[in-house]
């Protein structure tokens, strides 16, 4: 497998403090990797370096063999690596083909970019494009969230606790649209979330993360059977 993305030994500190201390890891495209870890054991610091809004403090994020970190959030997006934010950001009462038409004004690469119809039928967003975004429920909101960022056309989408507040059939909906946006678009996801029931049958590979430090990294199954994971992380869920 040729590495699409590859992140290298990178360390992010604050003071005295390494929020990521020394993170490797590759994707291709179509992978998904579930990142999970206790509270404060530096997941979002890591998508925030990814996405370029964070500078590492040492190490590289590359995509396609070029560096990407370090230049912003503009110059991440514009490289291919598009993310959501724990909470949902709408746009006011736009309808949601509106919002994706301001999205797509980011990407730099307009024949990767998926149709509006594509992005809805992956997203199970179908007939929903022309409806303002606020009248959307909770969780199709944040499907809709998902879809503006495909409309910058990413190689990479990282997806910081996308089921938070979802009920059982719906994260078992999203956990179907993101697999179809992998599978379908070839896009590959990074996704953090605390919901095991979620994350675990999504991910092909899952990267646990303990003190800004990787604890283990395995299948599915594999971080289940973790005495190490068990003990510092999946005995608390
Ligand atoms: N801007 C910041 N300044 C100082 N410390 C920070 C900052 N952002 C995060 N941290 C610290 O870095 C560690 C990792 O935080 P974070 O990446 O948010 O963890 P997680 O997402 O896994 O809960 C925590 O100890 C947090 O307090
Ligand atoms: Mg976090």
């Amino acid at each position: 497998m040729t590495a699409l993305l590859t992140v290298d030994r990178v360390v992010k500190r604050y003071g005295g403090l390494a929020a990521v201390d020394g993170v490797s890891f590759t994707l291709g495209a179509g992978d998904v990797l579930g990142l999970i870890g206790p509270n404060g054991s530096g997941k979002t610091t890591l998508l925030g370096i990814l996405a370029g809004t964070h500078d590492p403090t040492s190490g590289t994020v590359t995509l396609d063999g070029r560096v990407c970190s370090g230049r912003g959030a503009h110059r991440a997006v514009h490289a291919g690596i598009a993310r959501t934010f724990q909470t949902t950001r709408l746009f006011g009462g736009w309808t949601l083909r509106e919002a994706l038409r301001l999205a797509r004004r980011e990407n730099r690469r307009p024949a990767d970019v998926a149709s509006d119809e594509r992005i809805a039928a992956l997203l199970a967003l179908d007939g929903l494009l022309d409806r303002p975004c606020t009248s959307l429920t909770s969780a199709a909101q944040r499907l809709a969230m998902i879809a503006l960022a495909l409309a910058t056309g990413p190689r990479v989408l990282l997806l910081d606790e996308p089921a938070v507040g979802m009920d059982t059939a719906e994260s078992a909906a999203l956990a179907r649209a993101v697999r179809d946006v992998a599978d379908d678009l070839g896009v590959a996801v990074v996704v953090v979330d605390h919901n095991m029931h979620f994350l675990m049958p999504l991910a092909d590979s899952v990267l646990v993360m303990a003190s800004g430090t990787v604890l283990a990294t395995g299948t599915p199954a594999q971080i289940r059977a973790d005495e190490a994971v068990i003990a510092s992380y999946l005995g608390e869920t």
